[in-house]
């Protein structure tokens, strides 16, 4: 049996998802056996990473796609944590996966990130849907268009799998909650802080009243950061214990969530914590104008995204024994202490 260490390569390790993941692979029962290297843009993060936690660490962006495409082909795994969206990246990740295919001759293994945005429509908060996707449901999920979000990367990916040079599989977290605190996050190498509800309390920390897209009707799933983190693992775990058995292709689609909320919700526990932190005297939140949104979201198309319906069901990672621990009642609970934090650094 060969006794080389497993070479892994991750985007994304200064970020929420990345780092959360990195942590715990640094943790991992078989850390010893692996081999991490990591693109970060920070050299000071990078030294932090080098001289704490033995991550090799090597600075660049993700604009050098020479420099990606030849790390990827030096590893067996590689976790792609950063963007759901940056086309080039992906395919530079790719064609260091087909080379190592070529050159290496094992069948490598891409972990990807998406999002269930891919899934949403053009509610504007105005409606809830019906329609729930299930990742085992393969028919449904070929059945996504190809102008949906994240999609056009989404296709390069499972394209790779089918031509066979890799193995890929994507995972698909909802709105992701919780302040991440682990050992990266207390080093100063990674984000604590999430996007979705995160976005919804800053915009209405300036406004000084919670705000909301539409009448918030539409639903979405969310998932806690320490679960997502976990389904990672658990996927990769089950890819190295029998790969054969682990859905890739069209059968490696991996939604994350634990439960679904309407958007109003989170509006609700804003304007809550806000009154009960004496940041504003009415918890009722109201409908941001086309102005707000563009001034929060970059555009109102943008801000309309906090109105659409995401509605999935994880059966395929709970098949591989993922067993997600925090509710939507956390992750109401988890909007004060956002809240706070993000108060302080306005
Ligand atoms: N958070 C969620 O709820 C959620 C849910 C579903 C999908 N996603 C998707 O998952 C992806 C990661 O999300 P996240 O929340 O982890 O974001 P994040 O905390 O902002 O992390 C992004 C990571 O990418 C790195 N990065 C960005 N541009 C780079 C560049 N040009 N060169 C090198 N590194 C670069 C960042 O490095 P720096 O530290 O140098 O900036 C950081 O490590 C995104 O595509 C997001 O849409 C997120």
């Amino acid at each position: 049996m060969s006794t080389s260490k497993t070479p892994i390569f991750l985007t994304g390790a200064t970020g929420y998802i990345g780092g959360a993941v990195l942590a715990r692979l640094l943790s991992h029962p078989s850390a010893n056996t692996f081999d991490i290297t990591v693109i970060v843009r920070s050299p000071e993060k990078a030294k932090i990473l080098k001289e704490k936690f033995d991550v090799n660490a090597i600075v660049g962006t993700h604009a050098e796609l020479d420099k990606i495409e030849s790390l990827v082909e030096n590893s067996h795994v590689v976790f792609h944590l950063a963007d759901a969206d940056d086309e080039p990246l992906i395919q530079a990740i790719l064609n260091g996966l087909r080379k190592r295919h070529s050159k290496v001759g094992d069948l490598p293994i891409l972990i990807h990130t998406s999002g269930t945005g891919v899934l949403t429509d053009n509610a504007r908060g105005e409606y809830a849907t019906d329609t729930i996707y299930s990742d085992i449901n393969v028919d449904q999920i070929k059945s996504i268009p190809p102008t949906a979000v994240h999609r056009n990367v989404d296709l390069r990916v499972v394209d790779a799998d089918e031509k066979g040079f890799a193995r890929t599989h994507i995972v698909l977290p909802s709105t992701i909650y919780g302040i991440a605190s682990h050992p990266l996050v207390k080093a100063g190498v990674s984000n604590p802080h999430s996007q979705q509800i995160p976005g919804i309390i800053r915009a209405s920390l300036d406004r000084k009243r919670a705000g909301v897209v539409g009448k918030g009707l539409a639903w979405w799933p969310s998932v806690h950061i320490d679960d997502i983190a976990e389904l990672y693992i658990v996927l990769f775990d089950n890819i190295i214990s029998d790969p054969d058995k682990t859905g890739h292709g069209w059968e490696g689609f991996y939604f994350g969530e634990n439960g679904e909320h309407h958007w109003i919700d989170i509006s609700r526990a804003v304007g809550k914590a806000m009154v009960e932190l004496g940041l504003t005297d009415n918890a009722e939140p109201t409908s941001f104008t086309a102005e707000e949104l563009a001034k929060y979201w970059g555009s109102e198309e943008a801000g309309w995204f906090s109105g659409t319906n995401s509605r999935c069901r994880a059966d395929r990672g709970r098949a591989l024994g993922w067993k997600p621990k925090y509710t939507t009642q956390d992750m109401l609970a988890s909007v004060k202490p956002e809240l706070e934090a993000l108060a302080k650094k306005q």
